[in-house]
C-alpha cells in the first residue's frame, strides 16, 4: 500500500511538505493509546534473538532511527510503536532557528536517495527540554544530537554544544556531537584536531560534572563520509584519548557520482543508496583500527535486512536509518528485521553481537 501511495502521491508533492505532514500525523496518532497499539500491532517487529546490552541499557534489536527525522521530538510515541529500538532526536541547537530557505529537501527517486540542505531547523533546547520532561508515553531509548546555531562563530561553538548538553542531559540515554552536517557553514571544520581536541575536552568534562557520582552517559561523535583516512585517524585518536563512547558513521555526503535524477546538482548532503558503500567502508576502517574500544553506530544507505547485516559485519554494534524509512514506509523495521533474522538463522547465528565485525 505504501508503495502505491508513494508512486501516486508522495513522489509528486514537495518532499518537505510530505515530511511535515508525516510528522504531524505521527504526532497526532501518538497521543492516543488505541492508535499507538494499532501501529504497534500492524508494524512493530517481534525480534526472536536476544537483546543487545550496551552502556547499561537494553536494545531490543540493532535498528534505530537516525538524527534529523524527528528533530524536535514531536512524535516519539508513534515512532516507538513502529518498532525502532532507539531514536536519535535533533539535531538540537541552543536557540531556536529556522534553518535554510526552502526548497531544501529533494527526492532522487531513480537513485533511491535524498539531497537535503535543511541547515538545522530547530525549536531550540528549551522547547525540547519542556517536551521531553513530559515523557509519560515514551519508553524508547533516546540519543540526543547536539548542534550549534548558524550565527555562532566557530571559535564559540564549544559553548553551544555544552549548552545543549547541559540543558538536555537528564532526558537522553546518550548524546551525539554532530560536527559533520554539510549544511551549516564551516561546521565540518570542527572535525579537525585543532577544534576537536578542545571540543571533546570540554564536553567530556561537562558530562562528568553532570553525572555527579554516577557513570557518565555515553557521548558519541558523528562523522562525515567525505573525510580522508588521515583525518579519520586524528578523530579516532582524540576519541580514544578523551574516552568517547563511540562513533556514528556516517552523515550525508557531498560526493555525487553515477546519479540519474535531475536533482543531482542541488546543493546539500546526499543520503540513501549511493552512500551505502562508503559508509560501510568507514565503519570497517574504524572497527579495524580501534580494537573494539569504540562502539560504532552504522548509518548510510540501509534499505534491507541484508544492508543491516553488511553494517554489523563491518563492525557496527547498532545501525540507524533515515532515507530507507522514507522510501519504504512504516513497515520498514518489521521488514528489515525479518530479513535480518532469516539471514542470521541461515548463518547459524543467534546473537546480534556475534555478527559484529565478522567480515
Ligand atoms: C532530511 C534529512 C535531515 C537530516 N538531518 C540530520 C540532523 O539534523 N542531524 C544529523 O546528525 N543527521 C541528519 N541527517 C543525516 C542522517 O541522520 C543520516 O546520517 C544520513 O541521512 C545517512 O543515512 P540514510 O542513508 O539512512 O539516510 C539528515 C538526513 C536527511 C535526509
Amino acid at each position: 500500500m505504501y508503495d502505491g501511495l508513494y508512486k501516486h502521491f508522495f513522489s509528486r508533492v514537495d518532499a518537505e511538505q510530505i515530511h511535515q505532514l508525516s510528522i504531524s500525523l505521527l504526532a497526532g496518532a501518538g497521543q492516543f493509546a488505541p492508535a499507538r497499539s494499532l501501529l504497534a500491532t500492524t508494524f512493530s517487529a517481534h525480534p526472536t534473538f536476544p537483546p543487545i546490552n550496551l552502556w547499561g541499557k537494553t536494545f531490543a534489536h540493532p535498528l534505530g532511527l537516525a538524527g534529523g527525522f524527528d528533530k524536535d521530538a514531536r512524535c516519539l510515541p508513534a515512532l516507538e510503536s513502529l518498532g525502532f529500538s532507539f531514536i536519535e532526536v535533533g539535531t538540537v541547537t541552543p536557540q531556536p532557528q529556522p534553518g535554510n530557505l526552502t526548497p531544501r529537501l529533494f527526492r532522487l527517486g531513480e537513485d533511491s536517495a535524498l539531497i537535503n540542505r535543511m541547515g538545522f531547523p530547530s525549536a531550540g533546547m528549551t522547547t525540547l527540554a519542556q517536551r521531553l520532561t513530559n515523557r509519560a508515553n515514551i519508553n524508547i531509548l533516546l540519543l540526543i544530537s547536539l548542534g550549534k546555531n548558524k550565527a555562532t562563530a566557530l571559535m564559540e561553538a564549544v559553548q553551544d554544544y555544552t549548552a545543549v548538553l547541559n540543558a538536555l542531559y537528564p532526558f537522553g540515554d546518550g548524546f551525539v556531537v554532530n560536527i559533520s552536517s554539510p549544511n551549516t557553514p564551516d561546521l565540518r571544520k570542527l572535525q579537525t584536531r585543532e577544534y576537536l581536541s578542545d571540543l571533546l575536552s570540554q564536553l567530556t568534562q561537562t558530562i562528568r560534572t553532570l553525572a555527579h557520582d554516577q557513570s557518565p552517559k555515553p557521548l558519541l561523535i558523528k562523522i562525515a563520509p567525505d573525510l580522508e583516512w588521515a583525518e579519520i585517524d586524528d578523530i579516532l585518536d582524540l576519541a580514544l584519548q578523551f574516552g568517547i563512547a563511540g562513533i556514528v558513521a556516517t552523515n550525508t555526503t557531498l560526493q555525487r557520482s553515477n546519479l540519474k535524477s535531475i536533482y543531482q546538482t542541488e546543493t546539500g548532503g546526499l543520503s540513501g543508496q549511493p552512500l551505502r558503500q562508503r559508509s560501510t567502508e568507514i565503519i570497517r576502517y574504524i572497527h579495524q583500527h580501534t580494537e573494539k574500544k569504540l562502539v560504532i553506530i552504522g548509518v548510510g544507505g540501509i534499505f534491507t535486512g541484508e544492508d543491516v547485516w553488511e553494517k554489523l559485519s563491518a563492525g557496527a554494534a547498532l545501525v540507524q536509518v533515515y532515507t530507507g524509512f522514507i522510501y519504504k514506509g512504516p513497515a520498514f523495521v518489521k521488514q528489515a528485521l525479518n530479513e535480518l533474522e532469516t539471514r542470521m538463522r541461515q548463518s547459524g547465528i543467534t546473537r546480534y553481537e556475534d555478527i559484529i565485525g565478522i567480515k
